[in-house]
């Protein structure tokens, strides 16, 4: 069996939703101590909803794929349903990573909430 699915290795060749968002609502950026790899995400949020998602990774192959992947699960959704967004569903669409891969998943989940962070911050009243 290959180490890696079609699914990783097609998000890791033509990852999606790649940028940056000039006049993002809210950025998070968040790293892995352990390997160095740093993932940003920037989300465009208009009426509860993500209206655009970019990101920048500096890693892996199977984080540039899990956040590839979990820009196209938030995309479009409103924010409670990406507030909700796990690492485990990113590497589940993706059709799973490697055990030792997981970690590179954990990035997406923590680039988007941090994302959100930021976004609550600077509109604290927006509803959740
Ligand atoms: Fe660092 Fe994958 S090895 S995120």
């Amino acid at each position: 069996m290959a180490l890696y699915s079609e699914k990783v290795m097609d998000h890791f060749r033509n990852p999606r939703n790649v940028g940056v968002i000039e006049d993002a609502d809210g950025i998070g950026e968040v790293g892995n101590a352990k390997c160095g790899d740093i993932m940003k995400m920037y989300l465009k949020i208009e009426d509860g909803i993500i209206a655009d998602v970019k990101f920048e990774t500096f890693g892996c192959g199977s984080a540039i794929a899990s956040s590839s992947m979990a820009t196209e699960l938030i995309k479009g959704k409103p924010v409670a349903e990406a507030l909700q967004l796990t690492n485990k569903a990113v590497a589940e669409a993706l059709d799973g990573l490697p055990d030792y891969k997981m970690h590179c998943s954990v990035l997406a989940e923590e680039a988007i909430r941090s994302a959100l962070e930021d976004y609550y911050k600077k509109h604290p009243d927006a509803a959740i």
